[in-house]
């Protein structure tokens, strides 16, 4: 979810919006908000309020089912409109802004100990009381993490409900949002999980702990979230499209009436974008929950590492950075003169120290489906002459990135060669790694250098990382350009290689045909550092229930401690 491929995935959804954008009669989704509420106007007359502004925009076109959402704690509502009428609206009197529909996406054990928070810490009983809004792709109600043995009834002050599944005392609350319906095959219409991002940052902030975890042997020990004993309440708003931005705020408007205390979003705008907080909706939806007493703790994202890369600045957020934490995980590749280097990935197989032959895959075109070397030297889809490549392990030079290469033709194995060094380990369909390009390079001369060139990888193994913590290169960076005077992000939290609770329907390398189901997984993101600090806000409220976000979030940032390896 958090690597390259969404976006270069966005790239090409762009440049098809910008051709849609050229014909005028296809209406778009659009979050028409008009700033707060009217005085001493009810809350159930908003939505007619919202009608008569459709009424008026659309004229003669206006269909009842113009107006497709009216939020309640916003004075906004979804509809579509051209381009032309989105403008006009604008230009209305009460109209605050109008926001086309985005999208957004997505982006353990040692990590709590490692910071700190051992699992003995001292507890407040009302630790229970406190319900965490997670917005994500839903949750896998079955895990381990999830199971509600030893838990009392919800919080009398609880107002929410479980779609679909029926509620446990540890999930509370579960629904999603799809206002456009514009589902896929794949995806399964319920707040279920069918991606595991939700449940890995919902077991991350509140999962219970449960023993021997591991992923194939890696990362294994204890799975625990933050607080253990707090409730969760699910609002699935990504779906195999991404997440909507209309859903979202749906998402915000729903999660405050229902009572959630505290509100963990690792979503990532698809692209940097740097809006005045009210231009912004991401801004104004968790402005309208802070005034509510409820904190939005949110994934920095992971467009680093150049500055200026983060989309939301306002100062009501905490904006959380990712750090790396004492154990790495790296797979070495070995060749057959005995050389052995060292990259990044998580490699559950184990090819056993065989050797197999190794090919630079600029050596092998696929010739009749129109490639030479100068493309197929980067791996791209099909353009690897399959024969040539069954059973091999592919050396591949790539600019940056690892798009998935999925089974690759048969191949044994793949070792990539970045220009850019990627510091987010992923796993894969087959056995693979990334080296620098320079590593690349000597690994290309020893091909070149020999007839029967061979090689094996290595399964991954944990180790001991001394530089510690690290901001790694892919945690989007500050400073704040629309308050120059406030830093953001406000704080950093393991988020590489992290450990928590999985869904079995996307296996590890989420690669269809991959058989490794998986019930807890490690990724890293922003995303799972976001769900450490929401953990950390709640822990703070178990003992000043009282306290306003702010008060929370200053305590957090605040407070430091001396690390000494
Ligand atoms: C979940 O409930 C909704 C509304 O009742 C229904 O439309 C949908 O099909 C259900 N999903 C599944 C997977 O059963
Ligand atoms: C559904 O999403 C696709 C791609 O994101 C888009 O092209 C299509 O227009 C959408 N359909 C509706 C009904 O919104
Ligand atoms: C590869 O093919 C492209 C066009 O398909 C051509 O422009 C290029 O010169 C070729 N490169 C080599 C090394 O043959
Ligand atoms: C190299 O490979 C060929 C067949 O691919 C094989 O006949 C030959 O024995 C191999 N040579 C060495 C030195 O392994």
């Amino acid at each position: 979810m958090v690597s390259l491929r969404p976006c270069l995935l966005f790239i090409l959804l762009c440049i098809a919006m910008i051709n849609l954008a050229h014909s005028n009669n296809d209406r778009k989704a659009y979050i028409v908000y008009m700033g707060d509420h009217p005085k001493g106007m009810d809350s159930t007359s908003i939505p007619s309020l919202h009608t008569v502004m459709a009424q008026e925009v659309l004229g003669g076109d206006y269909k009842p089912e113009a107006v497709l959402h009216s939020y309640k704690n916003f004075n906004a509502f979804v509809m579509k409109l051209t381009e032309e009428e989105a403008e006009r609206m604008a230009e209305m009197d009460n109209v605050f802004s109008v926001f086309p529909n985005t999208k957004y996406h997505l982006h353990t054990t040692r990590s709590w100990d490692f910071i700190g928070f051992p699992q003995n810490v001292n507890r407040a009983t009302t630790e229970s009381d406190i319900i965490v809004g997670v917005l994500d792709t839903g949750i896998w109600p079955e895990s381990e993490s999830f199971s509600d043995r030893g838990f009392g009834p919800p919080p009398s002050k609880w107002k929410g409900s479980c779609h679909n599944f029926t509620c446990n005392n540890k999930i509370i609350g579960a629904k999603y949002y799809n206002i456009l319906q514009n589902f896929t095959e794949d995806d399964m219409i319920s707040p279920r999980d069918t991606n595991g991002h939700g449940s890995h940052c919902a077991s991350t902030v509140a999962g219970n702990s449960v023993n021997s975890v591991s992923l194939f042997g890696l990362a294994s020990g204890t799975s625990r979230g933050g607080v253990p004993s707090a409730r969760i309440a699910v609002y699935k708003i990504c779906w195999n499209k991404g997440c909507q931005v209309i859903d979202m705020l749906a998402a915000f408007d729903e999660a405050i009436d229902d009572g959630v205390d505290i509100i963990s979003a690792s979503l990532e705008s698809p692209s940097i974008q740097h809006f005045p907080y009210f231009k912004s909706v991401f801004d104004v939806a968790s402005f309208y929950a802070m005034r509510k007493g409820i904190l939005t703790s949110q994934a920095a994202g992971n467009s680093g590492p150049s500055l200026y890369t983060m989309s939301y600045h306002a100062p009501w957020l905490l904006s959380v950075a990712a750090t790396t934490f004492d154990r790495k995980i790296v797979t070495k590749v070995q060749l057959g003169n005995g050389v052995v280097y060292e990259g990044v990935s998580i490699n559950t197989f184990d090819l056993e120290k065989k050797l197999y032959p190794l090919i630079y895959a600029g050596d092998v075109p696929n010739i009749a489906g129109g490639h030479n070397s100068s493309t197929s030297r980067y791996c791209i889809e099909d353009s690897l002459d399959a024969d040539s490549v069954k059973g091999k392990i592919v050396l591949c030079e790539r600019i940056h990135g690892t798009e998935n290469v999925g089974f690759l033709s048969g191949a044994a194995g793949v070792i990539f060669g970045l220009i850019y060094p990627q510091d987010l380990p992923e796993a894969y369909a087959l056995p693979e790694l990334l080296i620098t390009q320079w590593d690349q390079r000597l690994i290309h001369s020893y091909i070149t250098s020999i007839r029967n060139a061979t090689a094996t990888i290595f399964k991954s193994e944990e180790i001991n990382d001394g530089l510690i913590p690290f901001v790694p290169s892919f945690s989007s960076r500050g400073p704040n350009p629309i308050t120059v005077n406030t830093l953001k992000p406000d704080i950093t939290a393991p988020g590489v290689e992290v450990i928590a609770a999985w869904s079995p329907l996307n296996p590890l390398s989420s690669v269809k045909g991959d058989k490794r189901t998986i019930q807890y997984n490690v990724i890293s993101g922003t995303s799972m550092a976001c769900p450490h600090v929401t953990a950390a806000a709640v822990y703070i409220k178990s003992f000043y229930p009282n306290w306003t976000p702010a008060m929370i979030k200053s305590a957090l940032m605040t407070t430091g401690n001396h690390f000494s390896n």
